[in-house]
């Protein structure tokens, strides 16, 4: 697989995807990953034995749908890589539902693991890269009683399973990260909208803890990320070793990260660069993945709100492509590990705003080649519109819709957009 550098290709969109005869210097990235990104939670639907589900649905939710039967994928997940396959990606990003593994402590579901030895089987059948998230924010119940990661009694269980999942499945895995963005609490204490919402956020999980019966436990992002960072840190060193070990270091591990492109006061951009990007950019790992959806403008200890007047995305913050292209470079100048973007993507019902977004996050990553940055892969988010978490369905991601009764898929315009991109970047397959 090539990235076509300098390209008319990348820099025009769909255009001169059709015409793929760049005159312009080609900087070529072999084996160069295409393709778009889900988790399990978010699309499967009815992950019953989750902390997530109990938190959901314990009143009054903080959550502004259920998740419920989510986009059925758990039932369409055949259909789902075969039409990512069909668009002309070359990778399937997805996570592995650790609460459908082990129910409850210690109870393999080898119904569970056949079921993702199947999703993987699928995603190798078509050719594409299988790239597996061991862990994307929700955990099984029984690791939320026991306190989750606000213990360090946390780490064992973790590390088992992601063994497990390397010694059972690991012959079908090309990349994987074992966390997904566990930086996340720290990223939005700095944001200033959150903080109205905190008492709110943290009666709901009182009212989730009794529930599930937990003296103490946050999911990720809810809770305080000094207490659960250091120990996520060492979750990931140590699963990191047990995933290598079980898998005869197959393939590589690494982290995904969710990095705002940080402007403003430098003092404070390194301050919050410090405590949300540096502990993990120091922690083991083969490569980093950048998540990027925006910027934000830092002053003092917090984030500004969003500047008056600026387009602002169904999730409401900016719409701003761009930023992909400042983060990767910011990563790149504090880190030597080869760079995936894991997550990209935009909050909108306006397709060809979508499309407008791809065009120049794509265009700053060749930028990025250009100089010669070590990037390898672009993984948009996501293939479906899905459950966004405490956003519920109101939020459109997906390059592809879905029909909230019949479950029907329809790509939209950006998906063929974007595989337009892909396919004339990739080698005929
Ligand atoms: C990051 C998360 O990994 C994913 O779960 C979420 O849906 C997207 N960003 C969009 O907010």
């Amino acid at each position: 697989a090539l990235l076509l550098v300098g390209s008319s290709l990348l820099a025009g969109g769909a255009a001169a995807a059709s015409a793929n005869t760049s005159t312009a210097r080609k900087a070529r990235v072999p084996g160069f990953l295409w393709g778009s990104a889900g988790a399990a939670y978010q699309i499967e639907g009815g992950n019953y034995a989750s902390d997530l589900w109990v938190m959901e649905h314990t009143k009054p939710s903080i959550f502004k749908d259920p998740s419920g039967d989510a986009a059925d994928a758990y039932h369409r997940v055949n259909e789902d890589i075969a039409l990512a396959a069909s668009l002309g990606f070359n990778t399937h990003r997805f996570s592995i539902e650790w609460s459908r593994i082990e129910p409850e402590r210690g109870q393999i579901s080898g119904a569970a693991i056949a079921y993702y030895r199947r999703v993987l089987e699928t995603i190798r059948g078509h050719g594409l890269t299988a790239f597996v998230t061991f862990n994307h924010f929700t955990a099984p119940r029984w690791f939320a009683a026991a306190g989750g990661f606000e213990t360090r009694e946390g780490i064992e269980p973790f590390v088992r399973y992601c063994r497990l999942i390397a010694e059972r499945l690991g012959d079908l895995i090309d990349i994987a990260a074992t966390f997904n963005e566990p930086n996340l609490g720290a990223l939005v204490s700095w944001s200033p909208a959150i903080r109205p919402l905190r008492p709110h956020i943290l009666a709901a999980r009182e009212l989730a803890r009794a529930s599930i019966g937990a003296a103490h436990w946050s999911p990720p992002m809810l809770g305080d990320f000094r207490i659960q960072q250091p120990i996520m840190v060492e979750a990931h060193d140590r699963a990191y070793e047990a995933i290598k070990g079980a898998s005869g270091s197959r393939f590589p591990v690494g982290v995904t990260l969710a990095l705002n492109d940080e402007r403003g006061d430098p003092d404070a951009v390194q301050l919050k660069q410090a405590q949300v990007w540096k502990p993990w950019l120091d922690a083991q790992g083969d490569f980093v993945g950048v998540q990027n959806y925006t910027y934000s403008v830092v002053e003092g200890d917090s984030d500004l709100p969003p500047p008056a007047g600026v387009e602002l995305t169904q999730m409401g913050y900016p719409f701003a492509p761009e930023s992909l292209e400042g983060v990767i470079r910011a990563v790149a100048r504090l880190s030597k590990r080869p760079i995936y973007v894991t997550e990209n993507g935009v909050a909108t019902e306006d397709d060809s705003r979508r499309i407008a977004f791809i065009d120049r996050a794509v265009a700053g990553v060749a930028a990025c080649v250009d100089d010669g940055i070590d990037i390898r892969g672009y993984i948009h988010w996501s293939l479906l519109d899905n459950w966004e978490w405490v956003s519920g369905f109101g939020p459109k991601f997906g390059l592809v819709s879905v029909d909230r009764s019949s479950f029907v898929r329809t790509p939209k315009p950006s998906a063929h957009h974007l595989g337009r991109i892909a396919r004339a970047e990739l080698p005929a397959r």
